[in-house]
């Protein structure tokens, strides 16, 4: 037996009890004639002590004898604090090198240093925590859709192309030449083919593959919860998944979400917070201007298709520099506007304006009673294409409430976002992409136009889409389906798909709704978004073991790597890149 007890284990009740530990040595003090030593395992730190001459070293690894004692001077802020193990034996199991990084709640190592040795920095609390916490939320999902029904069935890795909208991974085969495997961006086409076998509410937690330009929420390699129900409506599909959501919330964090979520279109979220996934624990919602505005001989606003507006609270007060500052933010590529116009609402109530000599004091109230400005407000006024200009807006709105302290990430505010269009139309390649993904069904009373050849017919249509929004991410997403055959070939003619190339990529598919599918409809979550969410995160990386850095590489077993010329000429495969 290695150990009798873990090290997060004993309390004063335990005193007198002779106990085994074992873990790694977290800190040794030396104090007159006695060490002290923290031994740390995953359930905690116990404090040893001894008046022995021991020779240990951080991170060592060490099995110790002894008796459980009363401390004299108690730690409040420790489980374990009110003892201590007075040693009679210490094994060391295994000497450590010193760490090239303090392993305690907060560590001294750099981002870079920390992912190379991640076995180290893993040992630490927060990452400790963090795993715990997924470990406990991948419990939750499994015990309430398996309450609901739900089969757990996994499906291949080794796929082909899925239409997810990012770059597939592929895998060369070397048993057939010249030919490669794609990894799965997400299992969509297995679970559309399980629903047309019968299997009518699968889940699975699944890794999904994304060649993708990586961010603080996204990973090449990340895991979704994965659901598909036949014979549901879009009613039924969130109804069970919101209960999934609350059922995860009140047993991981104890918190009550609200009973039924709230929901919003797709077009109150662009026109009032200019974002498909707002961030609603604040209001300063974006409000269109242009009728107040226009026509008043300000050129930048008359040429403009639309002007939209949000009020900051309490910043009426910013000074020149700090409005120079935020003008040079809103000009960032990242935010991409041409200008920024501020109307100042004094304490006093008075206005001032970058604009003041265009527009009358008048004017610029009622554009202050528009955005609902109060006396020492700012408010922000960007102009141009609507959609475009309310997204900038958008960005905005979300750098001030950040700004102003309004996002706390223990408060949570989820809803649904729903009826979002079928397609988008790109300028640049002059096609429609689907908004979602070319298997999602319009909605039955928008098939007219679906059918049409017109684009603004096509632009119209919507979908029995939807995505679940937490704190301005978007945690997951799905829709209803297409089942029928004709329709899926009519979806692939509008994306611009010849009938060829919809038949070599999909006709596995589209026969497979030649054989009774029945209607089906689901979505995803994106598990580690949801895990750092719960956590109170905005990076994915700390709630995954083995995570990738931006440029999606694993820096601690280094890969990707090249492979020796034997491999190469198996897989057929030949190197274009320069030495
Ligand atoms: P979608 O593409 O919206 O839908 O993905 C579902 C959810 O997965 C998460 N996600 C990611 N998380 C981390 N890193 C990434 N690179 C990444 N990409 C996506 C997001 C997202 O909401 N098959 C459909 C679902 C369906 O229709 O049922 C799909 O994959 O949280």
């Amino acid at each position: 037996m290695y150990r009798s007890n873990t090290c997060g284990e004993l309390r004063i009740s335990d005193a007198g009890r002779k106990v085994t530990l074992a873990g790694w040595v977290q800190k040794v003090r030396k104090l007159g004639g006695m060490t002290f030593i923290d031994l740390r395992d995953r359930y905690g730190i116990t404090q040893l002590v001894t008046e022995q001459a021991v020779e240990v070293g951080r991170e060592w690894v060490i099995q110790v004898v002894g008796e459980v004692v009363e401390r004299q001077a108690k730690n409040a802020k420790m489980p374990t604090g009110d003892i201590e193990v007075k040693i009679d034996t210490v094994t060391v199991l295994n000497k450590a090198q010193t760490p090239p990084f303090t392993i305690e709640e907060v560590s001294d190592g750099g981002e870079d240093i920390r992912a190379k040795y991640r076995y180290l920095d893993l040992r630490r609390a927060p990452l400790q925590r963090a795993l715990a916490l997924r470990h406990r939320l991948a419990q939750e999902i499994r015990t309430y859709l398996d309450g609901q029904g739900f089969m757990e069935i996994e499906t291949p890795y080794l796929i082909k192309s899925t239409p997810e909208g990012a770059r597939d991974f592929v895998v060369p085969s070397r048993m057939n030449p010249g030919e490669f495997y794609a990894l799965p961006q997400s299992p969509q086409t297995f679970k559309q083919l399980l629903m047309v076998a019968g299997y009518d509410r699968y889940f699975q937690i699944v890794r999904c593959f994304r060649d993708e330009d990586l961010r603080a929420d996204r990973q090449p390699e990340f895991t979704q919860i994965d659901c598909e129900m036949s014979f549901v409506e879009q009613e039924d599909v969130l109804n069970t998944f919101e209960g999934m959501m609350r059922s995860m919330f009140k047993n991981a964090l104890g918190v009550d979400i609200p009973n039924p979520l709230p929901r919003m279109s797709w077009y109150d979220a662009m026109d009032n917070y200019g974002s498909d996934k707002p961030d609603v624990r604040f209001g300063m919602k974006i409000h269109e201007i242009t009728d107040l505005v226009q026509g008043c001989g300000f050129s930048v606003f008359d040429s403009s298709a639309y002007i939209g507006a949000i009020a900051v609270e309490g910043c009426a007060e910013y000074t020149r520099k700090q409005i120079d500052e935020l003008t040079e933010w809103v000009k960032r590529p990242q935010v991409g506007a041409k200008g920024l116009i501020y109307i100042k609402v004094a304490a006093d109530g008075s206005i001032k304006s970058s604009v003041d000599k265009f527009y009358t004091p008048e004017q610029l109230k009622a554009v202050a009673e528009r955005v609902e400005a109060k006396a020492g407000d700012l408010v922000l006024v960007l102009c141009g294409a609507k959609r475009k200009t309310q997204t900038q807006l958008g960005v905005l709105r979300i750098e001030m409430g950040g700004r102003l302290g309004l996002r706390d990430p223990k408060v949570f505010a989820p809803l649904w976002i729903v009826d979002f269009p079928l397609l988008e139309w790109d300028d640049e390649t002059q096609r429609f992409y689907a908004m979602h993904h070319p298997f999602t069904a319009p909605k039955p009373e928008h098939e007219k136009w679906f059918y049409s050849d017109k684009k603004e017919d096509l632009e119209r249509v919507c979908a029995n889409a939807y995505d679940f929004v937490l704190n301005g991410t978007e945690l997951g997403g799905g829709s209803i389906r297409i089942h029928n055959a004709d329709m899926q070939s009519r979806m692939f003619e509008v994306l611009g798909i010849s009938k060829e190339d919809a038949e070599y990529k999909f006709g596995f598919i589209i026969n497979a709704f030649k054989f009774g599918a029945p209607p089906h409809g689901g979505l995803a979550f994106g598990f580690d978004r949801v895990c750092a969410l719960f956590g109170g995160q905005e990076t994915i990386r700390d709630y995954i073991a083995f995570p990738k850095n931006n440029q999606g590489r694993d820096v601690m077993i280094d890969s990707p790597s090249k492979i020796d010329q034997e491999q190469m000429d198996e897989l057929f495969l030949q190197s274009t890149v320069k030495e």
